[in-house]
């Protein structure tokens, strides 16, 4: 059975960002573990998720902060070697950036994750690892008309686990690879680690616009009497977590791992 360190020392790779800096203050608040924040700010809003977690842990000493880049694996290898926990949120969040750029997208999304789970494997004892992946993986997602016909409310009822991954759009693509590495390194080289393939996710420090997280950016624009563009048809469906949730499915993992 593989050893625990008796410490846990937690790594955030884009704890900066929503999902990120809500984990973040979960770990500050529930635990005395350091927590160590490795983000490049491209995110707009970041910087202030940065500033708040700041805020929070005045006086602690346990916030450690590297802004950096995922594709630097000097930099990655570094931040790495301490770690028990790693926690991968940093990534190319938008598919239609991922259209205009679909190489910057996957050199964030796929190599970044890849540099990780390298320096990870070098590691005497290697750390559990929780990587965000998408329910882009899944390909097509369903429609309200066709949840109309199957009679069921959610798409998570048109969408399981057990459904043959086809990734869509080339952000659905370097996340899916990403996805499919961390398996295989689990799988090979015995790194624990677990992967959520999420829809959307929704909450405080969203900073949502048109081209990613869309229930912040309804409820901005609606705030500001702006438009609402809908595109498609108007009809897709998604299924909408609180991210308050999503912490919590993350700490029974890292309980669970680190038992
Ligand atoms: N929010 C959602 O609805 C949702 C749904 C499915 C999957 N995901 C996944 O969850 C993760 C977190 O999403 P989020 O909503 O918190 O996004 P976010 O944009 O708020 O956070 C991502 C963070 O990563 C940082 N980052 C981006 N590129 C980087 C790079 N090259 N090097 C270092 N840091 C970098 C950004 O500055 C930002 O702080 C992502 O992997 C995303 O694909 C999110």
């Amino acid at each position: 059975m593989r050893r625990q360190p008796a410490h846990r020392s937690v790594l955030i790779f884009g704890g900066a960002g929503f999902i990120g800096s809500n984990w973040a203050s979960y770990v500050l608040s529930n635990s005395d573990a350091p927590v160590h924040i490795y983000d490049n700010l491209s995110r707009p809003g970041s910087e202030h998720n940065l500033r708040w977690l700041q805020q929070q842990e005045a006086g602690m000493n346990r916030l450690r902060i590297t802004i950096a880049d995922v594709r630097d694996r000097v930099r990655v290898r570094q931040a790495v070697r301490s770690a028990t926990e790693i926690y991968h949120f940093a990534a190319q969040v938008a598919v239609t950036t991922s259209l205009e750029d679909p190489r910057t997208d996957f050199e964030v999304n796929a190599g970044g994750t890849f540099n990780i789970l390298e320096a990870a494997r070098g590691m005497h004892t290697p750390p559990f690892l929780l990587f965000t992946s998408t329910n882009k993986v899944y390909g097509h997602i369903g429609n309200s008309r066709e949840l109309r016909k199957v009679g069921v409310a959610s798409a998570a009822h048109l969408v399981n686990e057990s459904q043959p991954l086809d990734f869509y759009s080339p952000y659905g693509c370097s996340k899916g690879t990403a996805d499919q590495y961390v398996h295989d390194y689990a799988r090979i080289y015995g790194l624990p680690s677990v992967v959520f393939r999420m829809s959307c996710i929704a909450g405080p420090r969203q900073f949502g616009n048109e081209d990613q997280g869309w229930v912040a950016h309804f409820v901005y624009s609606a705030m500001q009497d702006n438009v609402i563009s809908i595109y498609g048809d108007g009809t897709q469906v998604r299924d909408v977590l609180a991210v308050g949730d999503l912490v919590g499915g993350s700490s029974v993992q890292c309980r669970r791992r680190s038992r």
